[in-house]
């Protein structure tokens, strides 16, 4: 069963957009409440533990909601492991490709568990983790990976993520109690079913020895077409074949579809037979990801238009492009119900998610607000930038 067929739900949105600050993040809390009761369900039905991946959604003012449903949080670094500590109230998961020694009397103190991306940094931390009682394990590397663009690929020659086989052997290192690999993007458990295959013809000796297999991210849980209970089938199978504890880490399938980013037309004007909206915020600062990855995101009342020049289609299509110098600051071309005006909305869908952990004030713009639609169907604003802190960052 899919996600939708198990627990199907009406996402339109209920945000009353006219309430809302400019340019500002805005989730809806019905949506994310959706996807933690989704997470929570492939919990207590595999019996897992799932974690919230701070790297793509660190939207704390929710981490209460967030702590309703799920025990905890995994950091990549310090700043996210002490977020985690002091916004959720519990101790963090850590994994990075290579600790600071500077970092280390803080990490002792605020996580439980901490991943070693090789040999030499567990050779080097070993003594004062253990010493700490946090749980340890190694990030390995399976050399499978069915992400198909490179920029989020784990798994290519060079790759800097995880310790292949050849370099650990059949034993866990004396004092480790667990392994984690992370090779998934936006996949589905089919994915997950045939990387997890990889997984043990190259690691399946560790497996037996672990005390616990973290699956790392990358499950589009809450995805619609998401296929639920294969997931759940293939956790049971992992427990009771080698008797470990199982955790994942999603970020994205928490914040997935629970909010927008709410901008503003500020100019149109003609470029060489192309429609061109300028809007108050950035696509290269604010939702970076549509650059680097690249997708298109879905706009409210806006449909889908191939990129060209064209003019002579019937209604010529509105290149939508971000407030700074970067030519390339722009998100791609959309036919309108209504043509656009100076001064209209425009809702930027699914914005939740690596947007505000990602944002940057390149050329001084303004950072968006982040804003909650309460379920009770007021308005919340949460917070506000300025200034300060574009001035903050620099120097
Ligand atoms: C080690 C690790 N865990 C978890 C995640 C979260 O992945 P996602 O947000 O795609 O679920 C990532 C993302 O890059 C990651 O590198």
């Amino acid at each position: 069963m899919t996600t939708s067929e198990k627990f199907p739900f009406d996402k339109t949105p209920q945000t009353d957009f006219s309430q809302v600050p400019s340019p500002c993040f805005v989730l809806e809390e019905r949506l994310l409440r959706y996807n933690l009761q989704v997470l929570r369900h492939v919990m207590d039905e595999a019996g897992c533990e799932i974690i919230c991946a701070l790297k793509g959604f660190a939207m704390w003012s929710t981490f209460p909601l967030v702590r309703e449903y799920l025990p905890g949080g995994t950091a990549s670094s310090l700043h996210e492991a002490k977020l985690i500590w002091e916004e959720m109230g519990v101790k963090a998961h850590l994994t990075a490709p290579a600790y600071r020694e500077e970092d280390w009397p803080e990490l002792e103190q605020i996580c439980s568990h901490i991943v070693f991306n090789s040999l030499n940094q567990w050779n080097q931390y070993r003594e004062r983790a253990l010493a700490a009682g946090i749980s340890c394990g190694i990030r390995v590397n399976p050399q499978y990976s069915e992400v198909e663009v490179d920029l989020y690929n784990p798994c290519i020659p060079g790759s800097r993520l995880g310790t292949t086989a050849n370099h650990i052997g059949d034993r866990l290192p004396e004092g480790m109690e667990g392994v984690h690999f992370h090779t998934l993007c936006e996949n589905n458990a089919d994915a997950l079913e045939r990387t997890f295959k990889a997984v043990e013809d190259r690691f399946a000796p560790l497996l037996h020895q672990a005390k616990w297999l973290n699956l790392g991210g990358g499950h589009h849980i809450t995805r619609a077409d998401y296929e639920i209970d294969r997931l759940i089938a293939l956790i049971k199978y992992i427990k009771s074949t080698y008797n470990v504890q199982v955790i994942l880490e999603p970020g994205e399938a928490v914040g997935w579809q629970t909010g927008y980013l709410r901008a503003k037309v500020l100019d149109i004007m003609d470029s060489q037979g192309i429609n061109v909206i300028v809007m108050d915020a950035s696509v290269s600062a604010h939702m970076p990801d549509c650059i680097e990855m690249p997708y298109k995101p879905k706009v409210l009342g806006a449909g889908d238009a191939p990129q060209t020049g064209r003019t002579n289609n019937e209604v010529a299509p509105w290149r939508i492009g971000g407030g700074t110098c970067l030519a390339g600051d722009f998100v791609g071309d959309y036919q309108f119900d209504q043509e656009p005006q100076i001064g209209d909305p425009l809702i930027f869908n699914d914005m939740i998610h690596y947007t505000m952990v990602k944002t940057t004030n390149f050329n001084g713009v303004q950072l968006p607000s982040i804003g909650i639609w309460k379920e009770e169907g007021r308005f919340q604003l949460v917070k506000s930038f300025g200034y300060e802190s574009y001035k903050d960052r620099l120097s």
